[in-house]
């Protein structure tokens, strides 16, 4: 495949003494769809946390580019060009839409691409358009995920990490949301996906990494993945 964007190698995660990822590794390459799979409390939030920058892994190494990012903070991290729409959204409830909006564009150096990133945001989600002005919180749980993907869309990525989009959602929106990520990556967008909901992700994902009590045990192309009964059985729970 091409160029390699991020190279996660090895890294470990722990909060105090508890280990929340023990030793995961994975490769995104440019332009694709990588899922990131696993049962609850595997590592999934953790590894996309550390690669952001909003934990700290205490060993291994997390490579952008080829250069090595593990140390840096999280408004580092996104001025790099990779981004995260993080787990239940952090969201500012108090603040308008297009506020939220603005902060995601907040580590743009050149400030001039703010107004048009914000145009594209709404042409990609228009019901966002249509509730700039509205608070955050009085958003339904799809516009909420939505803004999250927006802001995160903000800072101009070329790779978007999303920690369990579906979550929560009705399958209808689901559905739109990921026709819409699947746009954004036709346009050129290159997708790291946590998610629990396994057969939506390996039905849109190019290539898999399954973790399992904060260790990366198998990977492979998701069409692979998805066809393998023992697989389905053994690592995602499934008839
Ligand atoms: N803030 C935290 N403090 C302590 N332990 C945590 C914290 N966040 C996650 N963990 C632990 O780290 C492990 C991985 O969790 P997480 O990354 O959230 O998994 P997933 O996203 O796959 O559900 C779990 O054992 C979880 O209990
Ligand atoms: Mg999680």
């Amino acid at each position: 495949m091409s160029d390699t964007l991020l190279d996660i190698s090895h890294i470990e995660v722990r909060y105090g003494d508890l280990v929340g990822v023990a030793d995961v590794s994975l490769k995104v390459p440019d332009g694709g769809i990588v899922a990131l799979l696993g049962s609850n409390g595997a590592g999934k939030t953790t590894t996309l946390n550390a690669v952001a920058g909003l934990v700290q892994a205490t060993s291994g190494s997390i490579r952008w580019l080829g250069e090595e990012i593990r140390e840096l903070p999280a408004f580092g991290v996104v001025g790099k060009g990779l981004t995260l729409s993080p787990e239940g959204w952090r969201l500012f409830v108090q603040q308008t839409v297009e506020q939220n909006l603005i902060l995601g564009a907040t580590p743009l150096v050149d400030k001039s691409r703010q107004r048009p990133l914000l145009e594209r945001v709404y042409t990609i989600f228009p019901s966002l358009a249509e509730r700039r002005r509205q608070q955050a919180g009085t958003l339904s749980g799809g516009e909420r995920q939505m803004l999250a993907i927006g802001r995160a869309l903000m800072s101009g990525p070329r790779l978007l990490m999303l920690d369990e989009p579906s979550l929560g959602l009705a399958p209808t929106i689901v559905e739109t949301l990921y026709e819409t990520l699947q746009a954004l990556h036709r346009e050129g967008l290159t997708l790291l996906l946590a998610e629990q909901s396994v057969e939506l992700a390996l039905d849109v994902a190019d290539y898999a990494y399954v973790l399992q009590t904060g260790r990366t045990v198998l990977e492979g192309p998701a069409a692979d993945l998805a066809r393998d009964p023992t697989v389905q059985r053994i690592y995602l729970g499934l008839e």
